[in-house]
């Protein structure tokens, strides 16, 4: 039995292996995005909002340190790092000016839109926002960093052939602060173009930059999250998925977002038939966790978050995880949901082998 088992991880680590070695090895890493994947933009920032993220036990697992990253360990960023042989992308804001790291940089940061403040601004929700480093300003800040990686046309391109660009999650927040803000899902529907056409213009921008291997995430299944369990819970046993329990209309509206999204990647894809433009089913990969919990090593029943302060999926707006009053759990690899919005390593992990070797991005990270 156990040489069966050494057996079978020797192949699959082999395979994953010579995999990598073969085409799709990447020279660099370039992240853009929101907390689901920040390693340490946002307490960089002078925001004010989220500061629990600061201390632990935020990064208990992993760094055993805070690291700024919202999470108890690594995030999936992390992880397809490492399954390139790559470093942690280090946080934009933390790389000294003019310094040349070739292995690539995250310009993630947490709370971050799609859309520019300004939008939010004119629809009287700027207030909420936690960061107005939207998607657009991350893309300058990669134009800056550009200039200290290569100079030439030729040189660019050499270095961005050899390099992936990550796109997202990006837009959750978008609609979070929206729905926080007393917009029916209704009302956001109407938004999703918006949302999609600033990722869309980014990944534009990116390709004309020299981009040719990009991974752009879809939504997660947001209505499965204890935040929105708890905020957004209904009386109406119908709003809820008998099998997972989640918030079945909020869910579809994350979904729909998706839908989109794939739509207009296909025209990208048409425009620039030289990109390699992936889509990365977050969805489809969050919520085969959802569905089979105990599959994956974690509890079953009703989500819950591992750290927070009560309630019936440990989210209580008034003791979030950090604050006075909320506790982490004893063993957070247990736990999908680490505190009520984000996942914990382990379930960032699985995440993120189901979109490295899983079958969820198409066409394949690995080919
Ligand atoms: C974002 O910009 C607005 C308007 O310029 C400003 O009032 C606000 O303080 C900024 N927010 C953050 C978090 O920096
Ligand atoms: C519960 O929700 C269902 C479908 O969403 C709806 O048809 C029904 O009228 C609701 N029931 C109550 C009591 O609100
Ligand atoms: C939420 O937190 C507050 C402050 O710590 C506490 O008084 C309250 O009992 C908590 N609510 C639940 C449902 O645990």
């Amino acid at each position: 039995m156990k040489a069966m088992k050494i057996l079978v991880f020797f192949f699959c680590c082999l395979s994953l292996r010579s995999a990598l070695s073969s085409h799709s090895r990447y020279d660099a890493i370039f992240n853009l995005g929101d907390s689901h994947s920040d390693t340490g933009n946002y307490p960089r920032t002078d925001a004010t909002a989220f500061l629990v993220i600061k201390s632990l036990p935020y990064g208990e697992t992993f760094f055993r340190r805070p690291t700024g990253r919202c999470s108890n360990g690594r995030l999936i960023v992390d992880f397809i790092a490492e399954a390139f042989g790559l470093p942690y992308l280090p946080p934009y804001l933390a790389v000294a000016k003019g310094a040349r790291v070739r292995t690539g940089v995250n310009f993630a940061v947490t709370g971050a839109t799609a859309v520019d403040p300004s939008y939010f601004y004119a629809q009287k929700i700027g207030q909420q926002l936690w960061t107005n480093d939207s998607l657009s300003v991350q893309l300058g800040w990669f134009k800056n960093l550009k200039k200290s990686l290569c100079t030439t046309k030729q040189a660019c391109d050499e270095h961005f052939k050899k390099s992936l660009f990550m796109i997202g999650e990006i837009g959750e927040n978008d609609y979070m602060f929206s729905l926080l803000s007393g917009r029916s899902i209704k009302q956001l529907r109407a938004f999703v173009p918006l949302v999609v056409g600033a990722i869309t213009r980014a990944i534009s921008v990116l390709i004309e930059e020299g981009a040719v291997d990009l991974m752009v995430s879809g939504q997660l299944p947001v209505g499965c999250t204890s935040m929105f369990l708890t905020v957004f819970q209904s009386t109406n046993e119908s709003a809820y998925d008998k099998r997972t329990g989640c918030l079945k209309a909020y869910n579809a509206f994350f979904k729909y977002h998706n839908n989109y999204l794939k739509q207009k990647l296909e025209n990208l894809r048409q425009q620039y038939p030289h990109a390699r433009i992936m889509y990365a089913d977050y969805y489809g990969v969050a919520m085969s966790i959802y569905r089979s919990p105990k599959h994956y090593g974690f509890y079953g029943g009703t989500p819950r978050a591992c750290c927070g302060g009560g309630g019936p999926h440990n989210f209580n707006t008034t003791a979030v995880c950090g604050q006075t009053g909320a506790t982490p759990c004893k063993d957070p690899s247990a736990f999908a949901d680490w505190d009520g919005i984000h996942f914990t390593e382990s379930a960032y992990h699985h995440i993120a082998k189901g979109l490295i070797s899983g079958g969820f991005t198409s066409p394949p990270l690995l080919s």
